[in-house]
């Protein structure tokens, strides 16, 4: 059977060049990188060349960069070590509402511990309300933390317009920018970033390795206790080949991977938005070059993924965390869908190695589907 692998938002295959890397750090080159004798100042060295390629694509110092074990890691060292850096100053966080578990359910657990949250709302197409935020603010705000690129819809945020108004505010800056990291440029200098979180398994990169920028002069309250490991900031034997294989996945996505990717997505909102009764969400002209999310009229989203399984093609119906979970979309909720829009809703997300007859192959199998469906489907 044909297999069609259209969920590259929720992880990735890993690139053959990050694997060949990878390999002499299990086999031969396996020192611990804190250790003095020269296999460990090999590990060393390869972990601190693999810092700088990170902090070269964001615009930052090498040791503004420390590794953590994905972007969920990221997100609580960012979020709660700033709440409880800070928490003298001030108990008051601002997110939004539609944010990914692994910012929203740190929120919610720091509600319960005395800080105050405020949700900030989102338009149609997945912008924050920048009215909203600014008004939000208190004198006992202490950090915002605002997605760079929806996991759902796609939606690119204006992260510098954020990045202003806490700079002008004096309040810390979090990105999630697990999503968009490679796909969109960043410049944490010039968009004013204090924190953001990456994640390589999303850009052919290994599961379980992440990182967080930390601006220059920012405290953070640790969150793993232990050795002195990455600046003091995270305890714990660095993950040596997961951290060469990040940077290698960094290196190796070109302008003109983005340019193909990109002119794909297109081609696949297009030929799937002549089916009649759909819709395109989220915002179409900032927009993730991988990410296609559409809602089919009159069907169920869970039918029409397990059909196109049938056929050998992977999809998903909301974000891969919360796919197990009947509920809509907390994302699609907070956009306005109506909740029978939301449940027909499917995100194709593509990647570099996704081919155009892969994608032929998709749109077709879709519209029999559909078809299928909406034929004994008791909503009309
Ligand atoms: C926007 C966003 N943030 C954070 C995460 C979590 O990253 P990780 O899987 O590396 O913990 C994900 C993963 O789906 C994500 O899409």
């Amino acid at each position: 059977m044909k297999k069609v692998y259209l969920d590259n938002a929720a992880t990735t295959q890993v690139a053959k060049e990050v694997v060949e890397v990878m390999q002499p750090y299990f086999l031969e080159k396996y020192g611990n990188a804190s250790c003095l004798h020269s296999w460990g100042q090999e590990a060393r060295d390869a972990v601190e060349q693999s810092r700088k390629v990170i902090a070269e694509k964001i615009n930052a110092e090498p040791e503004e960069i420390i590794f953590t074990g994905g972007g969920s890691e990221s997100n609580n060292l960012a979020i709660k070590g700033t709440a409880f850096q800070l928490k003298d100053k001030g108990n008051h966080i601002i997110t939004s509402e539609f944010e990914h578990p692994a910012v929203l359910n740190i929120c919610k657990a720091l509600g319960k511990k005395g800080f105050e949250v405020t949700y900030v709302a989102i338009d149609k197409n997945g912008f924050v309300n920048l009215e909203q935020l600014k008004n939000s603010i208190t004198n006992k705000t202490v950090l915002v933390s605002i997605m760079h690129a929806n996991n759902e819809i796609g939606t690119i945020q204006n992260i510098n317009e954020i990045g202003n108004i806490c700079k002008e505010n004096n309040i810390v800056f979090h990105t999630d920018a697990v999503q968009s990291f490679a796909k969109v440029p960043i410049d944490v200098k010039k968009e004013n970033i204090t924190l953001a979180s990456f994640s390589a398994h999303k850009l052919h990169g290994p599961k379980g390795i992440g990182a967080l920028y930390i601006k220059k002069a920012t405290k953070l309250k640790k969150q793993i206790d232990g050795g002195h490991q990455e600046f003091n900031q995270r305890s714990g034997t660095e993950n040596v080949p997961g951290i060469i294989g990040f940077a290698k996945a960094v290196e190796v996505i070109t302008e003109k991977n983005i340019e193909n990717i990109t002119e794909f997505r297109n081609y696949l909102i297009n030929e799937l938005l002549k089916i009649k009764g759909t819709a395109l969400n989220g915002s179409q002209d900032n927009r993730l070059c991988n990410n296609v999310s559409i809602s089919f009229k009159n069907v169920e989203g869970e039918s029409i993924l397990l059909s196109l399984d049938d056929k050998g093609v992977a999809v998903t119906t909301s974000s891969a965390c919360t796919s197990s979970k009947l509920e809509s979309s907390h994302v699609l909720k907070a956009i306005g869908l109506k909740s029978e829009d939301a449940h027909g809703t499917i995100r194709f997300t593509l990647s570099k190695y996704t081919t155009k007859e892969e994608l032929d192959y998709t749109i077709e199998s879709v519209r029999g589907i559909i078809k299928k469906l909406r034929g004994i489907s008791p909503l009309k």
